[in-house]
């Protein structure tokens, strides 16, 4: 029976753990509380000390098809019996080609697609900046406050989001511009959506092109379709198209960020096929592989257009990885995204009912089962809470519940695409005591 708590958390094999760790480990890691996981299935979790939590993380929203899924185990099995590694840059193997493939199939848009193969998120942005700068011949990047891209330099420089990811860390790559985003509760412009007619889009056009930057000189406007680390926001329904729209006039590439949206989270295979767009260059990574690390860049066919040597990575593309990304997208195709999408909605409307009752909740918002709340001090003032909202996420995980915050007063509820309504009601019925116990101002 999952959460099952046992111990005082943490318990006592995770506290040694946890004090070997602060020896040895970067002091740069995020730990909000003290779990040290042993083993996992599906949504649960089990600790080291025989605790039993459930898991609305999914591992920062990477196992897609839940802990451990056996296809996966044998898909991983099987392949790292044959052949672990080559190197794809070099050589060739059926599993890259065959997920290289399948990619290049199911992203959206009727276009021809190429796939280059990464490690992770920030390898994929590295890759689309990149290549965005060689196809185009064009130096300057448009990318949003609140985006979260990655932590390697250039991925990084695209990032708008803590301060303290940047930090110490100039110079940065040059020729990038931020926008805001189309955060409609905390509009950028102080507008009202729609009768703002969608100024954070317009913006480019109406200032930035005159003033800033010229659209001959800009490559590629990158963007998540519903920012994740930004706080699990979604743009209106017009945001995505005109955004486009614009790229098209002036020949500026579209990338979209897909790293955390994609893979059937939000109840469709990719994000943006919510806004029914097709993205010239897609950034994957996350949920591919359902816990191996992998990353791609999808681009179109007349995009890739790279010299051979232009760009690679030894790693990318292992063959295990892409055992698990062909196992992963089959158990999406087979209904995953489907359970994503219902699920989702009873989620969704689960969150909302208990906004009636907590005034903590400020806002409800996402799709499929990428739901964030943000959380504020007053409904009217909108005022963010964050150490409200850490406190919550801690007394979840003291009474099993595994939560992340992300943007600066929102927690994310991300479990894996496997997860049960049952399972949902239970998380929901734990947010809901938490809420109730803190709004009070009881010590829990
Ligand atoms: C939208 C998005 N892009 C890129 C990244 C970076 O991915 P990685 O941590 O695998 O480098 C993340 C990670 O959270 C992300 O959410």
């Amino acid at each position: 029976m999952t959460p099952h708590i046992r111990t005082p958390l943490p318990g006592p094999n995770a506290q040694k753990i946890i004090q070997q760790d602060e020896q040895y480990t970067s002091p740069s890691y995020t730990r909000i509380y003290p779990l040290v996981v042993d083993r996992a299935s599906g949504v649960t979790v089990e600790d080291v000390d025989g605790n039993l939590f459930l898991d609305f993380t999914a591992g920062i929203a990477v196992v897609a098809t839940g802990h451990c899924h056996p296809n996966i185990v044998n898909a991983i099995h099987y392949q790292s019996s044959k052949l672990i590694h080559m190197s794809g840059t070099d050589f060739y193997y059926k599993a890259q080609g065959d997920l290289a493939r399948k990619l290049a199939e199911i992203t959206p848009g009727p276009s021809r697609k190429k796939v280059l193969f990464t490690n992770s998120g920030a390898e994929a942005v590295e890759a689309a900046f990149k290549l965005a700068r060689y196809h185009t011949k064009r130096q300057h990047m448009i990318a949003f406050i609140g985006a979260f891209h990655g932590r390697t330099l250039g991925a990084l420089s695209l990032t708008g989001s803590k301060i303290v990811q940047v930090e110490n860390f100039a110079p940065l790559v040059p020729e990038v511009t931020h926008i805001g985003y189309g955060y409609c509760y905390r509009c950028p412009y102080n507008l009202v959506y729609d009768s703002c007619k969608i100024a954070c889009v317009s913006y480019l056009e109406e200032t930035l092109f005159k003033t800033i930057v010229s659209p001959k000189e800009v490559a590629a406007i990158i963007v998540e379709p519903i920012q994740g680390e930004g706080g699990y926001i979604v743009p209106p329904p017009e945001y995505h198209p005109m955004l486009k729209k614009i790229c098209e006039k002036y020949d500026i590439l579209y990338i979209v960020d897909e790293v955390q949206s994609g893979m059937g989270r939000t109840g469709k295979m990719f994000a943006i096929e919510h806004w029914g767009v097709e993205p010239d260059v897609i950034c994957l990574a996350k949920g591919i592989a359902s816990g191996m690390p992998l990353g791609a860049l999808i681009a179109r066919e007349d995009v890739m257009t790279w010299a051979e040597g232009s760009h690679a990575s030894t790693f990318g593309g292992n063959p295990v990885s892409c055992a698990a990304a062909l196992e992963t997208i089959r158990l999406l195709e087979q209904g995953l995204i489907q359970n994503a999408k219902e699920v989702g909605e009873e989620l969704f409307k689960i969150l909302l009912g208990l906004k009636e009752k907590h005034p903590w909740m400020g806002d409800v918002r996402g799709k499929g089962l990428m739901v964030g709340v943000e959380i504020v001090k007053n409904r009217s003032t909108k005022e963010n809470a964050p150490q409200e909202r850490n406190a919550v996420i801690r007394e979840a995980f003291q009474r099993g519940l595994l939560l992340l915050s992300c943007g600066e007063s929102v927690i994310r509820f991300s479990p894996p695409l496997v997860v049960s309504r049952e399972e949902v009601e239970s998380a929901c019925d734990i947010f809901d005591q938490v809420l109730t116990v803190l709004e009070k101002g009881r010590k829990p």
